[in-house]
């Protein structure tokens, strides 16, 4: 007979007992519900009848196979798994950094099944948000359907639980506009996207490039349908108006795995200055150890720098970034105080550069032993060597889970998670 090990037992216990507390906590609603609140949102959305519809409850999976979307021709914001099975997950994600560089906010709407084991089902939606006086604000919801449709001219995501309780998001299929309304207790109202530049994939390549391709890094796909631009915002959070204009993007992540178990760190970055707009994604896999850079710039939005590399070379193009020097004057030498990047082109002879400053912290989080991650926004000034420097607004993201091994990491999850009630899981497992 087998024996049960101590090791599992020790998993299994806080486990359940997370997942039992859980479903009381975020009162789950039964999802037999015949969801005739699906109906009654998307009448306010007036969508076409000629959609295609991809409508999941909470807790649904399937069969282990389900087919991952690889072709750069599907559009950005359709599903990319035919359904969920046990470990894949999709993210819609959209940020935005005020013209102030002091204000930002972070949205992520999942469909993602590794985080099933917690119990509130598989359709997270998490929101951090700065104020422009360094106040924040998070949360991370979960939904009991997510219906997607997939029309000829937008792609519009229903996560909801009730007529007063949903996220929608509207994109273009050409990726130039997207809207995202928010109608729940504590935050209502609505942002708008409007791009500047290209979609891109994660070798640079732009959207209508057909031999493009979505593989990021082993068992992860990436695609920015958004790399950069304006952003309206006009949102209450608990009663405070959150209301300015500034820089937006949008990105879609998807993976057969939760991204705990394939990477190990990563970062991002969303910047523009003067007629500059940087995006920078780098994830580095828990499956080789290598980290996968994909700096994209634009001028006036036109592609004109993008690299896979992030180490001096002679011929190709690549990107150094390294932590800004602390002040001289004051700051504690511990407190991060921004970043410098380099990119650089041998082959055309450019060198950009852009030195960031953090002005707000938008989230922090430390799992300890070295892991965790934090998110800024602040100013930055740079352009092209020789021209004078350009000003303008960045977001940045940091996570290092590297020191997480799986058995552990489930159970620093589950402590975690009931501690601070998720309020930052759904930026942390950014998951899929
Ligand atoms: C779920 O599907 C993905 C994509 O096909 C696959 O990579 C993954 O291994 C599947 N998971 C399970 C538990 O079978
Ligand atoms: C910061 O601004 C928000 C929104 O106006 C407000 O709710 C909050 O009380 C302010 N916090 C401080 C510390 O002033």
């Amino acid at each position: 007979m087998a024996r049960i090990r101590l090791e599992f037992l020790s998993i299994t216990l806080p486990v359940l007992l997370l997942a039992f507390l859980l479903a009381r906590e975020f009162d789950l609603k039964n999802v037999g519900d015949e969801g005739k609140y699906i109906q009654t949102i998307e009448q306010q959305l007036d969508l076409p009848t000629t959609c295609q519809t991809s409508h999941l409850t909470a807790f649904e999976t399937a069969n282990p196979s389900i087919l991952l979307s690889t072709s750069p021709l599907d559009p950005f914001d359709a599903p990319k798994f035919s359904a969920l099975n046990r470990t894949a997950g999709e993210q819609w994600a959209f940020d935005g950094t005020s013209a102030s560089g002091r204000s930002g906010l972070l949205l992520g709407i999942y469909r993602d099944a590794s985080y099933a084991f917690l119990g509130p089902g598989n359709f997270r939606v998490s929101l951090d948000v700065v104020w422009d006086n360094g106040t924040t604000f998070s949360t991370v919801d979960y939904l009991a359907r997510s219906v997607v449709h997939v029309c000829e001219n937008q792609v519009v995501g229903i996560w909801a639980s009730a007529i007063d309780e949903y996220y929608v998001f509207q994109a273009t299929r050409d990726s130039k506009h997207a809207r995202v309304h928010i109608h729940t207790k504590e935050v209502t109202g609505s942002f708008a996207i409007h791009s500047t530049t290209p979609s891109r994939y994660p070798n640079g390549a732009l959207v209508s490039d057909k031999v493009a391709s979505t593989w990021n890094a082993p068992m992860l796909h990436w695609g920015e349908p958004i790399p950069a631009g304006g952003i309206e915002v006009d949102l209450t959070i608990q009663g405070s108006a959150f209301r300015w204009t500034g820089l937006g993007g949008h990105d879609r992540w998807w993976s057969g795995k939760g991204w705990l178990e394939i990477l190990t760190k990563w970062e991002a970055v969303r910047l523009t200055a003067g007629p500059y707009a940087l995006s920078f994604w780098q994830p580095t896999s828990r499956l080789n150890g290598v980290s996968y850079p994909s700096p994209f710039l634009t001028k006036h939005g036109v592609n004109v720098f993008s690299a896979q590399r992030n180490s001096v070379s002679e011929t190709d193009n690549h990107i150094l970034y390294r932590s800004a020097p602390a002040p001289r004057d004051g700051g504690s030498m511990h407190d991060p105080v921004g970043y410098e990047i380099e990119l650089i082109s041998p082959s055309v002879g450019k060198k950009w550069s852009f030195t960031l400053e953090y002005r707000n912290q938008e989230f922090a989080f430390d799992l300890g032993g070295g892991a965790g991650g934090s998110a800024y926004v602040g100013r930055v000034k740079g352009g092209e060597d020789g021209e004078e420097p350009y000003e303008g607004v960045f977001f940045i993201e940091h996570v290092d889970v590297e020191s997480l091994t799986v058995p552990k990491l489930y159970v620093i999850v589950c402590e975690w998670y009931y501690q601070f009630r998720a309020k930052v899981l759904g930026r942390w497992d950014v998951s899929m």
